[in-house]
């Protein structure tokens, strides 16, 4: 079974949010820090272990867990563990700041966990502080080694914006030259509680790329299943480096993946305007091919790429709501 929708794309990766509260305060997301905004709880173990069984029911095998920040759960490891128990699912992966993965990562790698995302804007330990609001770089860093030690996928996210971390951009390349892990770089994305940031500080992939290409960084061809970034390797470099550019034309049609927020809501597109919620569906374990029709359905409602440069960005406040 694989789901395809109306423009001819196959989905089998589901990102999904199993908190949004965050203990950083990254500055193009929740730079006074998190709110409770939400009434309801994070789904509970029993609803993401529904929630799971029924997209692997619908061909979807791989699964990031995200937030927020997921290992602020004290049960991350219980709900990674189940994840990665359940039948049809072949990849789980976790993003997170990093704040404890040197201390978690052991406990993942136990519970199944291949691929590990880590958010680093700077490489700098006090712009660290200053960009995150903490002082926990050598911790994340920490992390990263142990993680690569350990022989996760290792992936460094950093999100380059302009007067504050753009002169890093060579330290981050630097990272892959002894160490087999891929730096990606992010575009800064709009949302609405960071309007003014993403005005003043917003920089543009493209030229990422064209310095990649001048510098000897080939490109590599793409693989089926792979997601929006482009990827680059060079001679010399253990690890590789990939951009990813949402304004870049075509970003949506390699789409493959579905997100789930925290409580239960399915997101078409990370610039939707509205979320579906799933919750109801999620009570009972005979509700699982109700649950399924109804993420049928919804696909239906998926557009064939986001308006972002028409200005459109979807009623995303910030992207702790759902991860990214
Ligand atoms: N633009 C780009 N990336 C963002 N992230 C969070 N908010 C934004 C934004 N506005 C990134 C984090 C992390 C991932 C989960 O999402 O830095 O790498
Ligand atoms: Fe937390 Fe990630 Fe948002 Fe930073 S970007 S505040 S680490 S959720």
């Amino acid at each position: 079974m694989t789901l395809v929708d109306g423009f001819g794309r196959s989905f089998h990766y589901l990102r999904l949010s199993v908190e949004d509260a965050c203990n950083f305060r990254c500055a193009y997301c929740l730079p006074n820090g998190y709110k409770k905004t939400e009434a309801d709880a994070p789904l509970s173990t029993a609803e993401i272990g529904r929630l799971v069984k029924g997209f692997a029911g619908l061909g979807f095998w791989k699964v990031r867990l995200t937030g927020g920040e997921p290992t602020v759960r004290r049960d991350i490891v219980e709900i990674a563990a189940a994840t990665a128990a359940t039948p049809g699912i072949r990849k789980v992966a976790l993003s997170t700041n990093g704040w404890n993965l040197a201390s978690l990562a052991p406990a993942l790698k136990s519970a199944g966990v291949s691929a590990v995302n880590v958010s680093i804007d700077s490489l700098d330990r006090s712009r660290f502080a200053g960009l995150t609001g903490s002082d926990s770089l050598d911790n994340v860093m920490a992390g990263v080694e142990r993680s690569l030690e350990l022989g996760f996928e290792t992936k460094v996210n950093a999100v380059l914006m302009k007067g504050l971390n753009d002169t890093e951009f060579g330290d981050f390349v630097g990272l892959t030259k002894t160490r087999p892990l891929s730096v990606r770089f992010i575009e800064l994305m709009p949302a609405a509680d960071n309007a003014d940031f993403f005005a003043e500080r917003h920089l543009k992939a493209e030229a990422l790329i064209t310095w990649l290409q001048e510098n000897g960084w080939r490109e590599r061809a793409r693989k089926e299943g792979d997601g929006p970034a482009r990827n680059f390797m060079k001679d010399g470099h253990k690890g590789s480096v990939g951009v990813i550019a949402p304004y870049a034309k075509d970003f949506c049609s390699s789409c493959n993946r579905l997100r789930v927020t925290s409580r239960g809501k399915l997101r078409l597109c990370l610039f939707s305007e509205k979320d579906h919620s799933l919750r109801d569906l999620l009570q009972e374990d005979s509700q699982l091919g109700a649950m399924q029709d109804k993420v049928k359905d919804l696909l239906g409602l998926k557009e064939v790429s986001h308006y972002l440069p028409e200005g459109k960005i979807g009623n995303t406040k910030h992207f702790a709501m759902m991860g990214g």
